[in-house]
């Protein structure tokens, strides 16, 4: 070997004679964070063994040595026991120099035949995000069913609905609940469309240009599971797409989630006084002993922010590179763990927070005012034959006398509105009714009881449908 005898022996070592510069080879290394990949790795390497043998790339006997070794090197990991060595550059030369030490680096040495840490790395993380995203989309799809629960539960609970954070028109709090549950859906159809988007193989291109030993690809999709092969070796070493549709889904699952928070939030100050976060879920403050901050909600607000900074800095770097393998590519790794690492936190904590959150219903039907009943009182005359446009001014000009005579809309006596417009009636006293007004609105999508039952149902069908993804 001519590399400087001092530093370990690099895999790619034959054609250096000079020693990298020690503060290359940690700029250079990836193994701090790649190693989480190790079972991704190992399997991988199992199979590649097995595709080999296969083709008589080796015996039966070297296969057999080559999927035992591999094997112990997984357990090593997974039991903590595996030692990082000075050298150990990234996940894929630290299980090839172990496993060398386990069964020798003869037969070793052979796993790697047409192989590039090219299309392994490839592999190695579609495997990784492909389990990875499994689980997330369980969490997720938690975490919609605790918020459908609690709508079904609580369907009789009225609140003011707001735009603009005034409020608007009464609605039901359920309807409130579930309009979070369908952004949320969305979210896990995207996820499940990428899973499947995402479940190709890299495996048996080599570096770029493909395998000079005829490896059977399809029996390589087959026993890692992968749906198809990617059919092109150039691409297939370079395509990065499924990190940033992963990294675009974390952000819109994790903008939903903010925007959760930040209406929980609101919600939760004495101002308010709609929600009171359990214990579980916030903290106190270190210098005023009565505050009861929602620190849960603000950091799953904040954290929105951190995710959102992994996928513009990805983008930046998959952006500027030519064709192929590219060491940038090594960068892929760190926004793609942290935001995996992030959502399922954050998945978690908005169940539970959700799950366990106490609500104040008398507190939500207090902030409902006779004014939130302005549109019902056009929608009154429009049933009178008035047109709308006409209506919407009566109204607004019945608004505005209850308003000079610093008195509710409700409280204009008939005479007073019957001098705004003359259709107004004796009946006009029943559109002072929260309940009628929401009951009114029973068109699909609507916030009437009917309606949100029917959204609640819909989603509880969908869920069974896909829980055993
Ligand atoms: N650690 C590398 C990465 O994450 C593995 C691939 C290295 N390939 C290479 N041609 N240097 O990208």
């Amino acid at each position: 070997m001519t590399n400087n005898t001092n530093t370990p022996k690099k895999l790619w070592g034959g054609r250096f004679s000079g020693a990298v510069d020690p503060l290359m080879d940690e700029f250079n290394a990836s193994i701090k964070f790649d190693k989480c990949m190790y079972e991704a790795d190992c399997i991988g390497s199992i199979a590649y063994a097995k595709a080999l043998a296969k083709n008589n790339i080796l015996t039966e006997h070297e296969r057999d040595e080559l999927v035992r070794g591999l094997t112990q090197v997984m357990e090593e990991w997974s039991q903590g026991q595996f030692k990082i060595q000075p050298g150990d550059e990234d996940i894929h030369t630290a299980n090839e120099r172990r496993l060398g030490e386990i069964i020798g680096t003869h037969i070793a040495g052979k796993l790697h035949t047409g192989r590039s840490r090219n299309d392994q790395v490839a592999t190695d993380m579609r495997l990784w995000l492909r389990e990875t995203a499994t689980q997330l989309l369980a969490h997720l799809k938690e975490l919609i069913a605790v918020v459908i629960a609690r709508a079904e539960k609580e369907i009789d609970v009225i609140m003011p609905g707001y735009t603009h954070l005034q409020r608007a028109q009464p609605i039901r709090w359920s309807h409130f609940l579930c309009s979070y549950a369908w952004s949320l859906q969305s979210d896990a159809q995207r996820l499940e469309q990428l899973l499947d988007r995402l479940n190709v193989l890299p495996l048996g291109c080599g570096a770029l240009a493909g395998h000079a030993f005829k490896i059977d690809r399809e029996f390589l999709a087959k026993e890692l599971g992968f749906r198809d092969i990617i059919h092109n070796s150039m691409y297939a070493v370079s395509d990065r797409d499924f990190i940033a549709e992963f990294l675009f889904w974390a952000n819109m699952t994790m903008v939903h989630i903010s925007r959760l928070s930040e209406d929980l939030i609101i919600y939760s100050t004495s101002e308010f006084g709609f929600v009171k976060l359990a214990d579980a879920y916030s903290t106190g403050s270190s210098l005023m002993p009565q505050k009861k901050n929602p620190d849960s909600l603000e950091l799953l607000r904040g954290k929105c922010g951190t995710v959102f900074g992994d996928m513009t800095g990805f983008m930046c770097m998959y952006s500027k590179l030519p064709s192929t393998y590219n060491k940038d590519l090594q960068e892929d790794k760190v926004p793609m763990f942290d935001a995996a690492h992030i959502l399922s936190g954050s998945l978690q904590i908005t169940a539970g927070v959700v799950n366990t959150m106490q609500i104040f219903p008398e507190k939500m039907r207090a902030s409902l005012s006779a004014d939130l009943l302005a549109t019902d009182l056009a929608e009154y005359l429009v049933r009178k034959g008035v047109p709308f446009r006409e209506t919407h001014h009566i109204s607004g000009a019945a608004v505005k006398m209850a308003e000079d005579q610093n008195s509710s809309i409700s409280e204009l006596t008939l005479d007073d509105l019957k001098s705004i417009h003359s259709s107004f009636e004796e009946d006009v006293k029943s559109v002072w009714n929260f309940e009628t007004s929401i009951e009114n609105r029973d068109t699909p999508g609507g916030t009437a009881k009917s309606s949100v039952l029917k959204q609640i149902q819909l989603l509880k069908t969908w869920l069974s449908s896909t829980k055993h993804h």
